[in-house]
């Protein structure tokens, strides 16, 4: 087994990748690996042609998924939108995996991001040597894209000066890069596109201007509808990533699953499953992903210090971590949690113990 932190989707998924190439001939756009009816069954789960399971990777409605790989198949690019923690990254990921069969080729944006990560960059030594060439040149991964006719990922778009931003333009209107220094363009070849991920909820956000914005068709990704399929979520992402990171899974881990989602969903909420009680919300946003953050925690303090059975103390202080992001605010809001809600519950009686005393 590879001792690498983290293999790429298409290095991980590759034996279900291989297995829906196969047998299938339903039309698939230009240089795409797989048919759009693949590369929806990759992403939530089923089986291939040969019996291999396909897990699902995205839970959630098959829908969205469905609008996301068919506006890739157009001259349109993807923008997948939502709060932090929605999967957007995980998602664009496995569509660049399953189209293309590369998903390594990112620009992740950032305030200091600028035009020449995106376009293309200059070698100076060489460009001293030899003057404009395209050996001097640098491509960027939206460049080399373009050449190879696949995918590329623009991670956080909207942390981007707006001018930066902007240079998308033309690559995703004339599906070309002018490089006046060469006197050159570079035509994009057919499966060039672009999947860009942006949260709405972060400060320090910039717009996209609005001839951008009419180049992207825009797919929000929500937070989970539903208790059970957050649960669900949840207990999959941990199952394997413990795996990865060879921490057993206890058996009672699918029980406080459930308990700390079900925490999560109130406190995002504001009111108690049942709607009796209305309550603060603290000022993070209490996502799966911290959901699935604090349970891999757990189970790191449960399997290394703990007596195997994983615990609300286990848990306890990756908890307050998720939830008291603002050291005042955050505070009120968890005690007045733990005081009109948790203490009155007896199933979350050892929360309310271990939270109340790490506060
Ligand atoms: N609906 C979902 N289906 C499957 N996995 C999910 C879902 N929602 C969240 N996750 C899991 O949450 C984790 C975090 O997702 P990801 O990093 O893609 O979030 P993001 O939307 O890009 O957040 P950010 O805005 O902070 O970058 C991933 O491990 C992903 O598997
Ligand atoms: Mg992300």
């Amino acid at each position: 087994m590879s001792d690498m932190q983290r293999l790429n989707a298409e290095q991980r998924y590759a034996h279900e990748l291989a297995a829906l190439r196969a047998d299938d001939d339903r039309p698939r756009p230009a240089n795409w690996q797989l048919s759009p009816q693949r590369v929806v069954t990759y992403l939530m789960g089923g089986t291939a042609p040969d019996g291999t399971v396909i897990t699902p990777k995205y839970v959630g409605k098959r829908r969205l998924m469905e609008t996301a790989v068919a506006t890739l198949a157009t001259d349109r690019a993807l923008l997948l939108l939502g709060v932090p923690g929605t999967a957007k990254s995980w998602v664009s990921e496995h569509l660049a995996a399953a189209i293309c069969g590369d998903s390594s080729r990112v620009v992740q944006g950032t305030a200091g991001t600028d035009e020449n990560q995106v376009r293309y960059g200059w070698n100076y030594a060489q460009l001293l040597a030899k003057g404009p060439s395209r050996e001097a040149l640098v491509p960027t991964p939206v460049f080399r894209a373009m050449e190879a006719g696949t995918l590329c990922r623009i991670e956080e778009l909207t942390r981007m000066g707006s001018e930066v931003q902007d240079t998308l333009i033309t690559v995703l209107s004339e599906r070309m890069m002018p490089i006046p220094e060469l006197d050159e363009i570079v035509h994009a070849r057919s499966g060039f596109n672009v999947i860009a991920t942006a949260n709405n909820r972060d400060k320090g956000v910039n717009e996209l201007s609005a001839a951008l914005k009419r180049r992207f068709n825009v797919v929000v990704l929500p937070l989970p509808d539903a208790l059970d399929e957050e649960v669900a979520i949840v207990q999959q992402r941990v199952a394997d990533m413990g795996q990865g990171l060879q921490l057993p899974l206890p058996k009672n881990a699918a029980e406080e699953i459930a308990r700390v989602v079900a925490m999560f969903r109130e406190l995002r909420d504001g009111q108690t499953q049942d709607g009796k009680v209305t309550l603060k919300t603290p000022t993070g946003n209490l996502s799966t992903a911290e959901a699935i953050a604090v349970m891999v925690g757990g189970l790191s303090q449960c399997h290394f210090f703990g007596n195997g059975t994983l615990s609300a103390e286990d848990l306890g202080a990756n908890l307050l971590g998720a939830i008291v992001k603002d050291p005042v605010q955050d505070r009120v809001v968890l005690e007045e949690y733990l005081e009109t809600v948790l203490k009155k519950r007896a199933d979350y009686g050892a929360y309310y113990h271990a939270l109340l005393e790490l506060l």
